[in-house]
């Protein structure tokens, strides 16, 4: 795998401001001032960090909880070199409180803002983009993409019209199924986009037979969605014992053994990871930076899940 350096190098009073603003339940560790590895986006080269925040969970809590945990994630995630954060619009008020906590100084000009269409219908499309520029404040989206390949032949148009438009940097759409790959494929091969999203683990390997070796191919970026399989891992793994050979690659958690195998994977760009627990986005954040397992150890792991599962 080839890893690259990303270019802001944070200064220990970065670092010492975000660790003060940050609860005594998320204290930063002692190495959080080194940055994330990146992987370059394929159509141009720039630099994007391996982990990055599904912001689901924790934008649909704000309604009942406030947006505290949700700024303790995203000023984690920064203070360990991330910026990516997946998003699509749709409870205002909620949307509108991550807008003011994405826009505060320390984190608006470092973060790499992902919205999505999920709405059938070109107008809807068209409105659903407009409302992730209000919410989120910005007349560039980073990234632009269709939700599961919603009403595609109708949004990739617009799409890329937007582009054109200088309203998104870069375009895509995604799926987290393993029955709209099929789809997937057909639009990676009739199409160009710049980023597309698949669903991938250690337990759900299904993108590794086309989807990961045709990105590779067609120089598309890819980001992956349900490491953890939304949560459904945990429960699954839960009293079956970590292999002891796992810490020949710096693995000692179940969450980091997943990550692991997909990052290993040398066609992937970054991994989602969805948390509203800024312990859980230090563990994922710091992943990234330990030993990868080879193929060999890849094997080895995908043979041990099917063995205990
Ligand atoms: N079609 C699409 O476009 C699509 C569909 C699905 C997902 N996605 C994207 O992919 C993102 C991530 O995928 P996902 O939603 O399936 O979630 P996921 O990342 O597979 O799993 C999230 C769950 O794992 C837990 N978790 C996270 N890190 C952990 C850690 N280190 N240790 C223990 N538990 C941990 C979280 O709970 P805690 O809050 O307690 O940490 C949460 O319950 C989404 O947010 C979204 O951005 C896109």
């Amino acid at each position: 795998m080839t890893a690259h350096r990303t270019q802001f190098v944070p200064s220990r009073r970065h670092v010492i401001a975000f660790a003060s603003a940050l609860s005594a339940s998320a204290v930063l560790p002692a190495h959080a001032a080194s940055t994330m590895p990146t992987r370059k986006i394929p159509k141009t080269g720039e630099a994007l960090p391996v982990i990055g925040l599904g912001s689901s969970k924790a934008v649909s809590q704000i309604g009942t909880d406030g947006p505290g945990a949700l700024t303790e994630v995203l000023r984690t995630l920064a203070a360990h070199g991330g910026k990516v954060i997946d998003t699509w619009p749709r409870n205002p008020e909620n949307d509108a409180k991550f807008g003011q906590i994405i826009n505060t100084p320390e984190l608006r000009s470092r973060l790499f803002i992902t919205s999505k269409i999920d709405r059938v219908g070109k107008d809807e499309g068209i409105a659903q983009f407009r409302e992730a520029q209000k919410a989120y404040d910005r007349k560039t989206l980073d990234l632009m993409q269709i939700f599961s390949l919603t009403d595609l032949a109708t949004h990739w148009p617009t799409l890329r019209a937007i582009k054109d438009a200088g309203e998104a940097r870069y375009i895509g759409a995604t799926v987290s199924e393993d029955k709209l790959h099929d789809q997937l494929e057909a639009f990676l091969r009739k199409e160009s986009p710049d980023f597309v999203q698949t669903n991938y683990s250690i337990t759900e390997r299904k993108s590794e037979a086309k989807i990961l070796p045709l990105v590779q191919e067609k120089g598309v970026a890819i980001m992956i969605n349900r490491p953890f399989m939304n949560g459904a891992y945990f429960s699954k793994l839960q009293g079956k014992p970590l292999p002891a050979w796992a810490s020949e690659f710096d693995c000692k958690t179940w969450a980091e053994f997943s990550l692991k195998y997909i990052l290993a994977h040398p066609a992937v760009t970054c991994v989602l990871t969805e948390t509203a627990d800024a312990k859980h986005m230090a563990e994922n954040a710091m992943t990234a930076s330990g030993r990868l397992p080879d193929a060999a150890q890849r094997k080895r792991m995908a043979a041990y899940i099917d063995e205990v599962l």
